[in-house]
């Protein structure tokens, strides 16, 4: 068979671990392939930063997009980051030449995701986004793939690491909110811009995203109720102990009688719970559906290794030719929109 060549824009902590991860596992995929995946192309912002891996014997590119259209790739990976800009403007290329597109931007796919999706229907092309909610956990492979028939009436979870991570260690330690988040992006766990993470606007990128699998219908972020833990004292998180709870930012997405509701915001959950117990940089996804009842998913949430490895899951399928079924793009029509008043969970 011949190679699947893998063009990788973006070389941060995830793009980084990924090109790492295929060069060190080359020999053993080709065997379990039977089908070699190469790096052949890269594109970030600075050639020379060391990043711990080699790429002098790679092709190089300053422009994603042009990277996108390269007659040298045969698979397009995103890892740039942002909603619009060069990340859209690449992934965008690719897909309108039918060229599949691994992404792990789950900013992107908030704002843009059911017109990338049609984009991939309409030229054949895959669009692959595992890496972009839960980071190691098959969550979006289960709502594409595993779930059947079963009607969904509830998603909602612990989507950001960085949050659950600060939140964790000030439960276990008298520590400070802001030493908690310097640690967090020393680990490589926060955004860029760590607001998109405390403020709760990468919980509400990410249950969108589910939103839309979960209930076919196209909900923007900017429509959910977004609070974040930026204001969470020692104080709150003692009290909330006292009473026999834990503090959990969680992104929680339900049907109801006149439509979906979404909110994003602190939550009480009771200690002795299943979602309770899911601490540090962890996330879990909790699906409620009339068949299966309540399956709850969780694993490492953030991180150059499980991000990585959700984005070598799409290039294997891809690699092998699975084909994914069809997003099923929304109909605009489907259901009525609503706010969501803010409730208690
Ligand atoms: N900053 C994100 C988090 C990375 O902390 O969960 C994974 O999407």
């Amino acid at each position: 068979a011949t190679p699947l060549r893998i063009g990788v824009a973006g070389l941060g902590n995830v793009g980084a671990t990924l090109v790492r991860i295929l060069q060190k596992d080359a020999a053993e995929l080709t065997k379990k392939l039977g089908r070699q995946i190469v790096v052949t192309a890269v594109a970030a912002r600075s050639r020379s930063r060391d990043r711990g891996i080699d790429i002098s014997g790679l092709d190089w590119f300053d422009d994603p997009v042009a990277l996108a259209k390269s007659d040298g790739i045969d698979l397009f990976v995103e890892l740039i980051g942002g909603e619009d800009g060069p990340a859209f403007a690449a992934v965008k290329a690719a897909l309108e030449m039918g060229r599949p597109v691994v992404t792990a931007n789950k900013a992107l796919l908030a704002k843009h995701g059911v017109t990338l999706a049609r984009m991939a229907e309409e030229s054949g092309a895959q669009l692959g986004f595992e890496a972009a909610v839960a980071g190691g956990i098959p969550v979006i492979k289960t709502l594409r793939e595993g779930l059947g028939s079963a009607r969904i009436a509830k998603v909602y979870g612990i989507m950001n690491g960085t949050c659950n991570y600060i939140l964790t260690r000030m439960g276990n330690e008298e520590i400070s909110f802001a030493e908690c988040l310097k640690d967090a992006q020393a680990l490589g766990y926060a955004e860029a811009d760590p607001t998109f993470d405390v403020e709760g606007f990468d919980t509400a990128h990410k249950l969108s995203i589910l939103a839309t699998l979960c209930f076919g219908y196209e909900i923007a972020p900017d429509k959910i109720h977004v609070e974040g833990i930026s204001k969470i004292t020692q104080h709150d998180i003692k009290v909330a102990a006292d009473l026999g709870y834990k503090i959990k930012l969680l992104g929680i997405a339900q049907r109801s009688d006149d439509g979906i509701e979404q909110r994003v915001h602190p939550t009480f959950v009771p200690k002795g719970s299943a979602i309770a117990g899911v601490d540090g940089v962890m996330n879990a996804v909790a699906l409620e559906t009339d068949h299966v009842h309540e399956l709850l998913l969780a694993g490492p949430g953030a991180g150059g290794p499980p991000t990585a490895a959700s984005v070598m899951s799409d290039i294997l399928d891809i690699a092998r030719g699975t084909r994914v079924p069809p997003l099923g793009v929304p109909s605009e029509e489907l259901l009525p929109f609503r706010q969501a008043p803010m409730r208690a969970h």
